[in-house]
């Protein structure tokens, strides 16, 4: 038999297996039922944006504890509040327990439009002016808005941060434009950091944002990001060539890559069943638009479009130069094909402030979603976390 075809058919019956034969009690569960199932009481916030946006944050109330200190933790591109709740269990693995267990008050915010927060007080998500939104929104109109809510509900005047890749855009981009929240989080602790783009290794993404037609075609369609699984299939194809190679599985993986050593594989359905999680088609957009331009700057609409939307017809720069809390913490890995170490450099090179802390994780391969599934997550990110927010909250 020609091998590429053999090839091709032990990567379907792995398919079938991983999208089949998983019994784990954590395929099936939510956010809340992941949070109970835990011993912990789940509680579920719907926080209104400026813009009208009904967003839903998960707030993990452990029982055995009274008054706690509020932390934020923010989710990446195309996840959920899951991403802190979803790692293998035990050892310290995910941080939103990790932290519960401590009497941490915490809160998981879901951006606008993932699966969670499909809501709008006058948009049904059938329209597609719901889905007109790129970071851009998620760090003007969502962050502000969980911020302000947690401490009203709270009634704490600061909160402890910790944003994953999409989830520090957003903060960097909050930071650079309304200094006034550098006394409110404290501190901001940004995994795999993303501003920049130059450098990324992913195939995928590279060949994505070298098509204009593709970006502009985002951009134009507008509406929810959707990968039918024959697009999928298209692209696994062309960039999983005949390696039968577990990156070929999910559309997470072929952007970001995983690094095997740290994947727990009997748990890949768990993940799979969770994300992606749901964004619009511009959020991708702008994404690509980065990696072209090497910029951080707000989305690009086109000459016409950004007079009109910016006044200038280019996207005006998030001015990272202006930051000015000294209470941010950079944990970043070596291997990140996203958050390559190269645009980590030029991020730190930017910013004029001592950093809280700079951290490249000691494992030569430490990936992108590591962050979120590595089986050493706890010893190598959770522990150091902590660390950090424990001498914020002098405990
Ligand atoms: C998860 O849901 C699917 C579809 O409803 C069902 O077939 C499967 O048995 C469930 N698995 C677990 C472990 O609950
Ligand atoms: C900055 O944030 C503060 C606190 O939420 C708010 O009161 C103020 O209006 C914001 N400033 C700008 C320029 O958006
Ligand atoms: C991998 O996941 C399985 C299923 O959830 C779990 O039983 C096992 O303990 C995990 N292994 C590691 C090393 O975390």
């Amino acid at each position: 038999m020609d091998l590429r075809l053999c090839l091709f058919c032990l990567f379907c019956i792995l398919l079938f297996h991983i999208s089949t034969c998983s019994d784990d009690p954590d395929l099936n569960r939510s956010a809340v039922e992941l949070i109970e199932s835990r011993g912990f009481i789940a509680q579920v916030h719907t926080v209104t944006t400026e813009d009208n946006y009904q967003l839903t944050v998960h707030r993990i109330v452990n029982p055995l504890c009274s008054k706690g200190e509020p932390v934020l933790l923010q989710h990446g591109l195309l996840s959920s509040s899951v991403d802190f709740l979803i790692n293998s269990p035990g050892v310290g693995n995910n941080l939103g327990f990790v932290l519960s267990s401590l009497c941490y008050d915490v809160w998981l915010s879901n951006s606008r439009g993932n699966v969670y927060s499909m809501d709008h007080l006058h948009l049904s998500s059938n329209d597609e002016n719901f889905w007109k939104f790129s970071f851009d929104e998620m760090s003007k109109y969502d962050l502000p808005a969980f911020i302000n809510y947690i401490l009203k509900t709270t009634g704490y005047k600061k909160l402890s941060y910790i944003g994953f890749s999409q989830g520090t855009t957003q903060m960097f981009g909050l930071l650079s434009t309304n200094t006034s929240y550098s006394s409110i989080i404290k501190p901001f602790i940004a995994l795999a950091p993303v501003t920049t783009i130059s450098y990324t290794k992913s195939a995928l993404v590279r060949v994505a944002s070298d098509t204009p037609m593709l970006k502009d075609y985002l951009r134009s369609k507008g509406g929810p990001f959707v990968i039918s699984d024959s697009t999928f299939q298209f692209i696994a194809r062309t960039f999983c060539h005949s390696k039968i190679d577990l990156v070929c599985l999910n559309i997470i993986f072929l952007i970001t890559g995983y690094d095997v050593r740290e994947m727990n594989q009997t748990r890949l359905q768990v993940y799979f069943k969770h994300t992606p999680a749901g964004t619009s088609n511009w959020a991708i957009a702008h994404y690509l638009q980065m990696v072209k331009s090497g910029r951080f700057c707000k989305m690009d609409f086109g000459k016409e479009g950004n007079l009109a939307r910016y006044g200038q017809t280019f996207p005006p720069d998030y001015p990272i130069d202006m930051i000015d809390s000294q209470d941010i913490a950079l944990f970043y890995g070596l291997g990140d094909w996203l958050a390559d170490r190269k645009d980590v450099e030029l991020l730190k090179s930017r910013l004029k402030v001592p950093l809280k802390d700079d951290y490249a994780i000691p494992v030569d391969n430490w990936n992108h979603i590591d962050f979120i599934y590595a089986k050493d997550l706890g010893k190598y990110v959770n522990t150091r976390i902590v660390n950090i927010l424990n001498e914020y909250w002098l405990r």
